[in-house]
């Protein structure tokens, strides 16, 4: 069974570092994603750092398993590709992007959690704020992620009634 279907939101993690090469595996899977125009705006803030992990944990009010993670990524969003107030997609794109990365986390025998971010202001503004990231950077999502006691496991959420071929009813 393929990784899209047995990949779970994981939110425990041992005290163990990520490899470097996991890491870079890690964000080039996130730069592989679909986006419209081919724009690509996105940005990566790889945390390692001890000290700006237990940052991130304060960053959003469920954010606190980044504290504890291997590493943390945070996907931001680049305002200066392209025209961003008419960009009605840079949202879908960075969504596309942040999927691909916890596909590739579980694919690496890691475990990864999407921690919601933007557009909260609260969230966006805390992140801004401990990285100093310029006007043009917004932060989209944190991703905790790291070596897990729990499994990415399949678990079926196939619902028939939900798919329509054809028309409607
Ligand atoms: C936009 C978005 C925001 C999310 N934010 C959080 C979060 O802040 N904290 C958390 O523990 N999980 C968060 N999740 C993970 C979901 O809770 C999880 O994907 C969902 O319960 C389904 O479980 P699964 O990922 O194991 O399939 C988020 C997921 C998405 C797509």
């Amino acid at each position: 069974m393929n990784t899209i279907f047995t990949r779970r939101s994981i939110r425990r993690f041992e005290n163990k570092p990520v490899e470097q090469e996991k890491l870079d595996r890690i964000v080039r899977a996130g730069m592989q994603a679909p986006s419209a125009h081919n724009r690509q705006p996105w940005e990566f803030l790889v945390i390692t750092d001890e000290e700006a992990k237990q940052a991130a944990g304060k960053m959003t009010p469920y954010s606190g398993m980044a504290a504890h993670a291997g590493a943390v990524i945070i996907v931001l969003m680049n305002k200066k590709t392209g025209d961003f107030e008419n960009n009605l997609f840079i949202q879908q794109d960075l969504g596309a992007c942040t999927e691909n990365i916890l596909l590739q986390i579980a694919e690496e025998g890691l475990g990864g959690c999407w921690i919601g971010t933007y557009p909260n202001a609260d969230n966006v503004r805390n992140v801004k704020e401990y990285f100093k990231l310029p006007d043009y950077i917004e932060p989209f999502s944190i991703i905790a992620l790291g070596y897990s006691p729990d499994e990415n496991r399949f678990i079926d959420r196939y619902k028939p009634e939900k798919v329509h071929y054809n028309k409607w009813e």
